[in-house]
């Protein structure tokens, strides 16, 4: 008898391999871009060689991130040439930026999808092919702060998500503000985001809820002024972050809550209170200082001046016991003398944050910054100003964990160790895992894959600069955290 399977083969599936550079809100779209995907046919795939469709979502804040982009493309021509059939798309920020320049620049990219259209993704490729001609999907142009760019993309969630693209599977991304309205002088971001919108609160939960039941156990609440959200009912109230954090924090099964990232102007006192006083919440903030000098502050507008930084820390460590905060630095901006420089030294060590992110200012065309002023700081002194400063926070970063030895500390395990997962072929052996302190600080201990999405006691043992090490406690002793 004839096989009754062999007329009713399944399609094949068609191949996905996509990279992400850029922030969080990349790799939260980039999820939703291969949930859709997904559900339209197509199976991911690591192997670039593999891949009937190739995408890049992209990263404007640095030319070293376009940059990155551009040789990647380089690099794939010849994909394209050995397989003409290959559909490459250039998707998110520079999307946006660059426009029909990357395709002058990389004529074998088929589609350009800014950050506002990411929804129509599989149409675009779908027509590409069928009119055999590249396809462009950007919003409009942004003219200084008008409320005519598109930014509707994902406006409404897919509930289904795709777990494969989360950092873990207990872990997800939810964002709850779209773009950013403060256009600091130096900053692509408002132009390539559009306008700050902030999502409405039902829609939040819901979401949160829905990941909640999938086993995500830590939501981080994404927004590039995520202390700004405000959400205004037509019945009059408005919903604060800190309204929303309540609201989140009754969701049953998940464990941790954060938020990135935070404007320094915004850090009001019932947010503090709220991160002090809901125990899901995680102990540690994001507050970009950029620069520890007034003038420079200024002349990026950043709307707030050393003195108000100081004391928005002063009133994070009188209000929450035991918090940890990070901040970005950007060095070498323009007109900075070393005399403004070693403030923000100075600023560094007085603020002893658990760790600060370090750039070198890179002049963005279409910005106020690049337009105004000078890129006048020499690469060479951008990065000894880069290298120093980050000796300084690295000294902090040593002193402050050394007293973590010989502490129980609580983590939310998040899994197996980058070394760890190369090793995983090699037997069944306790392995190296990592999580992370309530206070966001990474901790690797040797345990088993079966505790990923667990809260686990563990004791510190050593600590470098960038990791404390620890062993788990005995079950008697569950339930002791720090
Ligand atoms: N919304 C966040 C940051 C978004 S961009 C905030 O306001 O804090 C992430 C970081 O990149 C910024 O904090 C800043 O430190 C850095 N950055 C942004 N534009 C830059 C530029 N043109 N050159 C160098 N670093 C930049
Ligand atoms: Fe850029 Fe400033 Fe907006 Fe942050 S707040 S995204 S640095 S413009
Ligand atoms: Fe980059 Fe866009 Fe994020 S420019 S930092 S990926 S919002």
């Amino acid at each position: 008898m004839a096989d009754p399977m062999a007329h009713n083969e399944l399609p094949q599936k068609k191949k996905l391999y996509i990279e992400t550079v850029g922030c969080q809100m990349n790799m939260l779209d980039s999820e939703l871009v291969v949930a859709k995907l997904r559900n339209e046919g197509y199976e991911l795939t690591l192997d670039i060689g593999q891949a009937d469709t190739i995408l890049y979502n992209t990263c404007s804040v640095r030319q070293h991130a376009e940059d990155k982009i551009y040789s990647a493309l380089g690099r794939i021509k010849t994909i394209k040439q050995q397989k003409p059939e290959v559909s490459i798309g250039v998707l998110g920020c520079m999307a946006q930026k660059d426009q029909g320049q990357i395709l002058k620049r990389a004529p074998h990219v088929d589609i350009v999808v800014g950050p506002g259209q990411l929804g129509r993704v599989s149409e675009l490729l779908a027509k590409a092919k069928e009119d055999r001609a590249p396809q462009m999907a950007v919003s409009l142009a942004r003219t200084g702060g008008s409320r005519d760019h598109v930014t509707e993309s994902f406006a409404e969630y897919d509930p289904l998500r795709e777990p494969a693209m989360r950092p873990t599977p207990h872990q997800a991304f939810v964002r709850i503000m779209m773009g950013c309205d403060k256009f600091c002088t130096y900053c692509i971001v408002p132009s390539v985001r559009g306008p700050e919108q902030s999502r409405p609160p039902d829609g939040i939960v819901e979401e949160a809820r829905q990941l909640a039941e999938q086993g995500v156990k830590e939501i981080t609440l994404l927004g590039q002024t995520v202390n700004s959200y405000k959400f205004k009912t037509p019945d009059g109230r408005t919903t604060r972050l800190s309204d929303l954090l309540e609201r989140l924090h009754d969701i049953p099964g998940l464990v941790r809550i954060k938020f990135i990232t935070s404007f320094p102007n915004d850090m009001t006192d019932d947010l503090l209170q709220a991160v002090r006083d809901l125990p899901k919440m995680s102990r540690y903030l994001h507050v970009p200082a950029q620069s520890g000098c007034d003038e420079i502050l200024k002349r990026m507008k950043r709307l707030y001046t050393v003195a108000l930084y100081d004391d928005m820390m002063a009133r994070i460590h009188e209000t929450i016991p035991g918090v940890a905060v990070s901040s970005d630095f950007i060095v070498g901006f323009c007109g900075e003398t070393e005399k403004s420089f070693e403030k923000s030294i100075r600023l560094v060590e007085r603020s002893r944050f658990k760790n600060s992110f370090i750039f070198k200012y890179s002049p963005r065309t279409g910005t106020k910054a690049d337009d105004l002023y000078a890129d006048d700081i020499p690469e060479g002194v951008k990065k000894r100003r880069n290298n120093d400063l980050l000796a300084v926070q690295n000294a902090i970063c040593a002193e402050d964990n050394r007293p973590f030895v010989g502490r129980t500390v609580e983590i939310l395990v998040e899994g197996p160790s980058k070394t760890a997962q190369r090793h995983a072929s090699e037997g069944f052996g306790p392995i190296q895992m990592t999580g992370r302190t309530s206070c966001d600080r990474i901790v690797v201990y040797e345990g088993n894959a079966r505790q990923a999405g667990e809260l686990l006691p563990v004791t510190i043992t050593e600590a470098t600069p960038m990791t404390l090490f620890g062993e788990v406690m005995t079950t008697a002793l569950v339930g002791i955290g720090a």
